[in-house]
């Protein structure tokens, strides 16, 4: 049987990871994952991190295996932290969430459940998405539909473009919007913008699927939550996939959760035990580390600030990194205007180099980005900015 086989296709991004640690450049540089380096060019475990685990480890008592939906602690934890404390959602008991293996494991659970308990055929995304959205949406048996997002002419949000295919959308499909940081683009709805899009969710019955991964990356930790809280006060039905690899740097410990929010308590406990009919045919419960240490430092009071003020230094570097961009472009002799750069949030730039140029950057100088022309800042260092930036003023010609 395996003799039929032809090889797959590397994933468009983390194959790009795999092809970056195999070339031999000592100057190659990577910008393709979405991971964030310091300014040495590493990537860090955070100190709170490593404080939760020294007390992990001393009170650790057992392994033995979670419940289908993992802990109950994570899950209070991080929807305060999603919702805030005070959110009509937490009051009414609306939500129920289990713990998954990183953002990647809930969006999964959430497109099985979609498909074979509430019967969805079709998902809508964004023009562009993250590339693996497709892939983990069609494994489940979605079709998938896009509707417009982004304005390549102006390098910013297609706004009108959007809530205008929001409107056409058939009653009670399910729609995908990224919950802040929005990936590739770095570009998101204002409070204003997010308002209309539940109303529209509202009035068409619309299930929301919300992918976050990058809260605290763009302004603030409360302040990049309040698109999904502004999405959950209108009642629709709703689903948060959370990942926790960016603000907590647990990537390889796929740390992640997804939330249900019906309309009653009643109805987000039926939503919950059909996620965990789907879980269990998956994995069967969730890996406990990386929920374990964010539990430990979301309820101490002196860990949680600690860690709120390593994710501003996080989001502080990127910004840093993205002025030093279109300053060291402009010293590097490129006449574009790249201040579009500034505007964008989170970890990604969607910078408008083709494919091509993306090709000669990779094969002529060793740097590793995205073929969508997707860059990640969090990469950048001021060791490496010079380097980048006279490459790419010579793919831009
Ligand atoms: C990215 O978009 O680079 C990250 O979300 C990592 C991944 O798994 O693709």
């Amino acid at each position: 049987m395996f003799d039929r086989l032809e090889m797959a296709p590397p994933d468009p991004i983390l194959g790009l990871t795999a092809a970056f640690r195999a070339d031999a450049n000592p100057n190659k540089i990577n910008l393709g994952v979405g991971v964030y380096q310091n300014a040495s060019g590493k990537t860090p475990i955070l100190e709170t991190v490593k404080e939760a685990e020294k007390r992990l480890l001393e009170q650790e008592s057992t392994k033995d295996y979670l419940s289908i939906e993992g802990e109950k602690d994570y899950a209070v934890a991080l929807q305060k932290l999603i919702l805030g404390e005070d959110h009509s959602i937490l009051k009414d008991c609306r939500a129920a969430t289990a713990q998954t293996p990183g953002g990647t494991g809930a969006l999964r659970v959430a497109a099985e459940f979609l498909q074979t308990a509430c019967d969805a055929r079709r998902i809508w995304v964004s023009d562009p998405t993250w590339a693996n959205h497709n892939n983990i949406f069609e494994a489940a048996g979605l079709e998938i539909a896009t509707y417009p997002y982004y304005d390549a002419a102006s390098k910013s949000l297609d706004f009108a473009g959007m809530i205008g295919a929001l409107g056409e959308i058939p009653e009670g499909e399910v729609v995908l919007v990224h919950g802040c940081c929005h990936n590739p683009t770095g570009l998101d709805p204002d409070v204003e913008q997010w308002k209309q899009i539940a109303k529209m969710a509202g009035s068409r019955k619309l299930v929301l699927l919300v992918d976050l991964a990058y809260q605290g990356l763009a302004v603030g930790l409360d302040e990049d939550a309040q698109g999904v809280r502004i999405l959950g006060e209108k009642g629709s039905d709703m689903l948060i996939a959370s990942s926790f690899s960016k603000n907590f740097g647990l990537y390889r410990e796929r740390t992640g959760a997804l939330t249900v929010v019906g309309d009653s308590s009643d109805q987000a406990a039926k939503a919950l035990s059909h996620l965990k009919k789907a879980i269990r045919a998956n994995y069967s419960n969730p890996p406990a580390h990386g929920a374990q240490i964010i539990t430990i430092i979301l309820n101490d009071p002196v860990l949680r600030r600690r860690w709120e003020e390593e994710v501003r230094q996080i989001r502080d570097r990127i910004q840093e990194m993205r002025d030093l961009f279109v300053q060291t472009l402009k010293k590097s002799g490129v006449n574009r205007d790249f201040s579009f750069i500034r505007r964008q949030n989170g970890m990604f730039s969607f910078s408008g180099l083709t494919k091509d140029q993306v090709q000669v950057l990779r094969e002529k100088y060793a740097i590793y980005i995205v073929g969508s022309g997707r860059i990640n800042v969090a990469g950048m260092t001021p060791s490496n900015m010079d380097r980048l930036c006279e490459a790419v003023a010579d793919v831009l010609g």
